[in-house]
This record gives structure tokens, sequence and C-alpha cells, in this order.
């Protein structure tokens, strides 16, 4: 310390003592200024909230002489004012945390006058709060609001061994500390603040991917909940996805252990609290699940839980659910960053519940459809091999009547022929031949009915209405039935393909009939009509199980094919039957063109 003697100007006009005086003023001003725009350079650089307080505390207490010291912030969530940095000799003074609200004890006086304070420890007593200074033998304590732009954000507390007086030299001192600190802390929790802020977006932001990249509903549900959870620093977290009828019929949970969740006695019955979440749209945020008018008490077994969070997840006005969050990590109460959150998040976790629904709602008539398409490969693939051994079927048939029937026939011709040539009788020779002409126009006949089996040429010849005229005919003459044909309207050929559908069709049924029927009458009846030709082939047999018949794969081909067939060409064909009441096939089939319609064959 100088006193500024021999360095005066305006010695002549003033007083020696008031000179001296002045300029010792004015040295200890210039060192505060000093030593505070040291703190302020100092704390500039700190953008981490609890280093700036921590090197605030240290310069705070190296100028103002004190032993130790603390730093409270007030906590807009808790209400209260909560310690960020303690230092100096003899910690354990300011070692002890506890909040102080608005005008509680000294630091929450400070707080609420804005005025800075001095306190003589022994007579303050209880009003500190801290039995550690008792302890410590401190002497005073200077109480300093903490100020940034007029507000008081908190209150730096410094103690001493020594009685101090606060004169207003030292009031002057730290009122401008507290602006300091106050400023450089106010700084550093907005900056913190932001960046938690950028940090929870970046979270928010891989989240939402990570929900978009994720397609079963369970695993992005607990996804959801565990980034909730991670995000908040909440202990527990859980969501509930609820049915159309309000309960909750999925439950996750992150941070409960699978043996914990197996001691709670059942799952939340969407009473209480998650009831009101569950059926209302807004957050719902306590310090304390117990002190909430709606609480409804846990389950037995259920973990207790203090501080809540929680949010519904709507959707276009729906509910699907809710997220909640419980027991912020250090006790504190859920803040509007968490719920803001939260809220996000359950907006992000509705539409990927809805996503993965529609998902589910796909994939699920994809695989009916796959199955759909599998059957009737199976079936195609059963009806083509029924098709070759049909086919197989056929030329044995054919082969066997040629061998049996036809070529035995011949066989016997050329061995009487034989016989025939060594005879001189005329009349056994007119006798011979009457015989050989018989087995020669039976041969025939078998032939020319094969013949006309595997491609009527009547036909193509002479149309539709004679070809199966002469193979009703025939047919009735073979099975020894009734048949009767009938048409109307058909004064005209039909194209080509319609013509050979139409005689497939009769000719098949007939067949059926003929095979399986044992009627003894049948009735076939050909009617064109505009542009629709109409087929029904009718019997008085013992009919069958239409649906059964198709339905077993031991059935033949011949149903199977009249039917494709008819669809071959637009058409379409039922089957009218039951046991012990006949049978009738119908066939509508499209005529595209009459007149010219007829391609040459
Ligand atoms: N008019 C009918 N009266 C009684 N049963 C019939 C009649 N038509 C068909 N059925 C029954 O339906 C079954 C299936 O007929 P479908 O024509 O498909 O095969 P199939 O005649 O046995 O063999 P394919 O026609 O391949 O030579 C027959 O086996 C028979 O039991
Ligand atoms: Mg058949």
């Amino acid at each position: 310390m100088t006193d500024g003697r021999g360095s005066s100007t305006c010695s002549d006009m003033m007083a020696e003592p008031e000179i001296a005086s002045l300029q010792r003023e004015l040295a200890r001003r210039t060192r505060q200024v000093a030593a505070l725009s040291r703190v302020a350079q100092a704390l500039a650089g700190a953008l981490d909230l609890h280093t700036a307080a921590s090197a605030g505390l240290g310069y705070a207490l190296d100028i103002t002489e004190m032993d130790a010291g603390e730093i409270l912030l007030w906590d807009p969530a808790r209400e209260a004012l909560v310690q960020v940095a303690h230092a100096g000799t003899g910690p354990e003074a300011f070692a002890e945390q506890r909040l102080f609200r608005r005008g509680e004890g000294i630091p929450g006086r400070t707080l609420e006058t804005g005025q800075v304070l001095a306190v003589d420890v022994v007579a303050a007593g209880e009003l500190l709060a801290r039995r550690g200074l008792a302890a410590g033998a401190f002497r005073t304590v200077f109480s300093v609001p903490l100020r940034a732009e007029e507000r008081v954000i908190g209150v730096l507390l410094v103690a001493g061994r020594r009685a101090r007086h606060l004169d207003a030299e030292t009031e002057e001192l730290l009122r401008g500390l507290g602006g300091q600190i106050g400023l450089a802390l106010d700084r550093a929790r907005a900056y913190e603040r932001e960046h938690a802020l950028r940090r929870r977006l970046e979270a928010l932001n891989a989240a939402s991917l990570a929900i978009a990249a994720e397609l079963s509903l369970p695993a992005l549900l607990q996804r959801i909940t565990d980034i909730a959870r991670d995000l908040t620093g909440a202990r527990y977290a859980a969501l509930g996805v609820a049915g159309d009828d309000g309960r909750l019929v999925e439950f996750i949970t992150s941070g409960i252990s699978a043996e914990a969740r197996a001691r709670i006695s059942h799952l939340p019955e969407g009473r209480g609290l998650l009831g009101l979440i569950l059926r209302g749209s807004e957050p719902v945020r306590v310090a304390n699940i117990a002190d909430h008018p709606a609480s409804y008490g846990f389950p037995p077994g259920h973990p207790s839980m203090t501080s809540f969070l929680g949010v519904p997840i709507v959707l276009r006005g729906r509910n699907l659910g809710n997220i909640y969050l419980t027991d912020k990590n250090g006790g504190e109460p859920f803040s509007d960053e968490d719920e803001q959150l939260l809220v996000q998040l359950a907006a992000h976790a509705a539409v990927a519940i809805e996503n993965a629904r529609l998902y589910g709602q796909t994939s699920e008539s994809l695989q009916q459809t796959v199955a759909e398409l599998r059957a009737a490969n199976a079936q195609l693939a059963h009806l083509s091999s029924l098709a070759i051994g049909a086919q197989e079927e056929e030329r044995r048939r054919l082969a066997r009547e040629l061998h049996d029937g036809t070529a035995q026939e011949l066989a016997t011709l050329l061995v009487r022929l034989r016989v025939l040539e060594r005879t001189e009788e005329p009349h056994e020779l007119r006798l011979r031949l009457g015989e050989f002409r018989e087995v020669i126009a039976r041969a025939l006949d078998d032939v020319r009915r094969m013949a006309l089996d595997l491609r009527p040429t009547m036909l193509d010849d002479l149309g539709l209405v004679p070809a199966l005229e002469a193979h009703t005919r025939d047919m009735a003459r073979r099975w020894g039935i009734t048949v009767r044909f009938e048409t109307q309207g058909l004064d005209r050929r039909l194209p080509n393909q319609t013509e050979l559908v139409a005689y497939r069709i009769v000719q098949e049924a007939l067949s059926n009939i003929f095979k399986h029927s044992q009627a003894t009458e049948a009735t076939v009846t050909l009617i064109l009509r505009g542009r629709e030709l109409r087929i029904t082939v009718r019997d008085n047999g013992r009919g069958f199980d239409v649906g059964r018949t198709l339905a077993s794969r031991e059935r033949g081909l011949g149903l199977f094919g009249m039917q494709e067939r008819a669809a071959l060409v637009g058409g379409h064909l039922e089957l009218a039957s039951a046991p012990g009441a006949g049978t009738r096939v119908t066939a509508s089939l499209p005529v595209r063109e009459l007149a010219e319609g007829r391609e040459t064959p």
C-alpha cells in the first residue's frame, strides 16, 4: 500500500490528510477495479457452469481474504437455491448441501432483498443452517447476491475466521464481485442449456432415425422407451400401448430388471395418474407422485417412485398410449426441457407405432396372398400332373382299344379270309363275305369313333349342332340311355373357339353322366340368345357333392377342364348337384361375332 504522498499535484488547495485519504481511496478503487476485471477476464472463458463457479469462488475468496465459501444458484424447476460450488480451508463448512427456498435462511433473504448481508456466525445460529460453520470456528459470513442483468440469479457466501465489519468499501467490492460472477455464471448456464439442448436434439434426431429403421413393434417401443430414459436421466421409463377399448395391451419398461418387474403384482390398469395421461392430451409433471390428486398408489411389489413426467402418445386426436418417466437422477424434478423432449419423442412414437401397425397389416395380407399363391401353385402342379396322367391314360386307352378291339377283329378277319381262300362252295362264300362285312363295319366304326374322340372333324366340317347331335346319338346308343338334344337360335356357325369349347363341355358332361350318374335320361340344351350361348346338360342320376368333389385332391380332371375351357373364352360354368338329386351343368359362353366371326380352320 502506498500513501500517495509526493505524487500529488493539488496539495496546495487541500489539507494534507484530506489529500492522503483521497489518494488512498483512489488506489483502493484502482485495486478493486483491477481485481474485478481480472475476475471478469478469467471467467469470460469458462463456459461450463461448475468450472466457472469454482473459479469465481476462488477469486472471491482471494479478493475478500476470506477462508471458505459457496455459490448457490436459483433453480426454477426446484424453486430453490442449489449449491454449485464450495471451497476454502475447512471445506466442511459448506460441504453440507442444502436447498434454500426464497426468503429462507441468509441465502434466501439475500435472494429476496438483493442486498449484501454480513452475518455474525455466533449470533445468527440456525439462520445460517450450516453446522460446519460453527464447527470450523468461523466468525463472519458475507452473503452476496449474484446478479445478471439486474436479476438476482444466486447467492455467494464467503466465511472468515476473523470478525469482519461490512464497511462501505467491502460492500462495494462484494457487490462488484456478485455482478461479475453472476454474469459469468448466467452466461455459462445459458451456454450449457443450449449445449444440452443441442445434444438432445442430436440424440432425438438419431432416435427418430432409429425409429424409422425399426419395424418390429415391440423392439421399436423398447427403443423409444430406452431413448426417453437415457435422454432425460430418469431412473425408470415405461411405455403403454392402449387397445381400442382404452386398456393397455402392451407395456414396455426400461430401467427395471426382469425380476423386479416380475415382482409387480399386476400391470398398470390405466387408473390414477397413468389413466389421466392415457385419456387426456396434456403432459403431467409432478415432483412427487404421491402428491398428485389423481395418484392412485402403486400395485404391490412396485418400486416406489417420486418425480414423474408422463405424456400421452396421440395421433390425429387418437390416444395410442402413453410414455412416462420417473425418478430423475439426483432427485430433481423433471424440467421443461425434459417435457419438451418427451412430447417430441411421443410424437415420433405415435407415427412409428402407426407405421408399424400399418406395416403389420400389410405384411399380414401379403402373407395371406403368398399363402394363397402357394396353394394355387400346388393345385396347379397337382392338376398338371393329373393332366399329363390323363393324357397318358388316354393313349393307353386308345392303344388298348386299337389292340384289343380293332386289331383283334382285323386279325380274326385275316384268319377267316385264309380259310375262305380254300372254299369253292358259293353259298358258304356268300355267308362268310356277309360276316366279313359286319366285322369290317364294326372296325370302321371303332376307328371313326376314336378319330372323333381325338378331334371331331364333323365339328370343323358341319358345325357344332350336327357334330353334337351325332355324338349324342352315338353315346346314347352305346350306353343305352335316352338323351334328348335341343337347340334354340343356333341357325348359324359360331366362332371356331366357341364351338370347340362348347363341344368339349358337352362331351365331358355326357361322359360323366355315362360313367358316374347311373341316370336313365339326360338332356342337352343349347340356346343362343343375343351374344350368349347357354349350354345345359342335365341328368336324372344319383348326383354328387360338388363342393367336396372339387376340394378333393383325388378328383378327376373333367370338371376342372370344363370350368377352365369356359373361362378361356370369357364365360363361366356352374355345377348344380346333390346326392340323389341328379346333376345340372350350365355353361354360358360369350359369343364375339356371329356372322363374319368364323375363321377358316
Ligand atoms: N353327372 C354326374 N353324376 C354323378 N357324379 C358325377 C357326375 N359328374 C361328375 N360326377 C362326380 O364328380 C367326380 C369328378 O368328375 P370329373 O369329371 O372331374 O372326374 P372323372 O370323371 O372322375 O375323371 P376324368 O373326367 O378326368 O376322366 C366324378 O368322379 C364323379 O364322382
Ligand atoms: Mg369326367
